[in-house]
């Protein structure tokens, strides 16, 4: 099964991708969580893909594809997050898929109002350690600033400051939103409100996927 979780910045693709890949067995591939890591680690792509994330502008779709293709590996079922992010991206996805006779499933919207989501990645925190996610009202590390897994000091993502915020909102409208009719015209998306609480919007998703792993018919039409 291969699963695609669209959203806003900061809409919880991550959070819920951690708990829906434990629960239902899926790869969760995070296309952010592995361009953090190339940043960290200082490597050649790293050093290319941070000027474009500081900014809050999408890294190339061609550094994108190749580096989804050198990762992926047949037979597995992914949970997309944060890929594919541009229509480029979402026709290479199908083609990686293609040549390992799979397909996207499902893509799945997780819909949060602007306001909502400029609260949410304000309050974000994140353990340069283990890279566990917490926010201080929704998700609180059990002591105030340190890892409940791992104990580290839990830092502050650069990207999550407030003009660069308001850019990856604008270039989410502007390049990404168009993927929610390439999905819709192939009538595999499904929309989620992820305005509501963490477990809640967890037990839909899981339902919606548990069914569509049954073959279910999950969509109208
Ligand atoms: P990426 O890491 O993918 O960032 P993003 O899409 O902007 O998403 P976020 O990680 O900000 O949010 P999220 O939706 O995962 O929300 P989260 O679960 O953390 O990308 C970063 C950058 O890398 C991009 O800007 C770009 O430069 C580059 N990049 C990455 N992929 C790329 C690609 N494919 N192509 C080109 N460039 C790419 O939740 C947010 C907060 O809210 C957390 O604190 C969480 O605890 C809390 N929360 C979550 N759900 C709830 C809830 N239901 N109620 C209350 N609080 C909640």
């Amino acid at each position: 099964m291969q699963v695609v979780l669209l959203g806003p910045p900061g809409s919880g693709k991550g959070t819920q991708a951690v708990e829906l890949s434990s629960r239902l067995g899926l790869f969760h591939l995070a296309t952010g969580d592995i361009l953090r890591q190339e940043v960290k680690n200082q490597t050649a792509l790293g050093q290319e893909a941070k000027a474009f994330m500081e900014k809050g502008e999408l890294v190339p779709d061609k550094l994108i594809l190749a580096m989804v293709s050198s990762r992926l590996e047949s037979g597995r079922d992914y949970l997309w997050d944060g890929f594919p992010r541009t229509e480029e991206q979402a026709v290479g996805l199908d083609a990686l898929l293609a040549v390992r006779s799979s397909v996207v499933d499902i893509a799945v919207l997780l819909e949060v109002p602007d306001e909502v989501i400029v609260e949410r990645i304000s309050g974000r925190m994140f353990c340069p350690g283990c890279g566990a996610n917490y926010h201080r009202q929704s998700k609180p590390p059990k002591k105030a600033g340190i890892c409940d897994q791992c104990a580290k000091g839990l830092q502050v993502r650069p990207d999550d400051r407030a003009e660069v915020v308001e850019n990856r909102l604008r270039v989410y409208r502007e390049r990404t939103e168009p993927l929610v009719l390439f999905y819709e015209k192939k009538g595999i998306l499904a929309r989620v409100d992820g305005n509501r609480a963490l477990q809640a919007v967890t037990a839909d998703l899981a339902t919606l996927l548990e069914k569509v792993r049954r073959g279910q018919k999950v969509l109208n039409g």
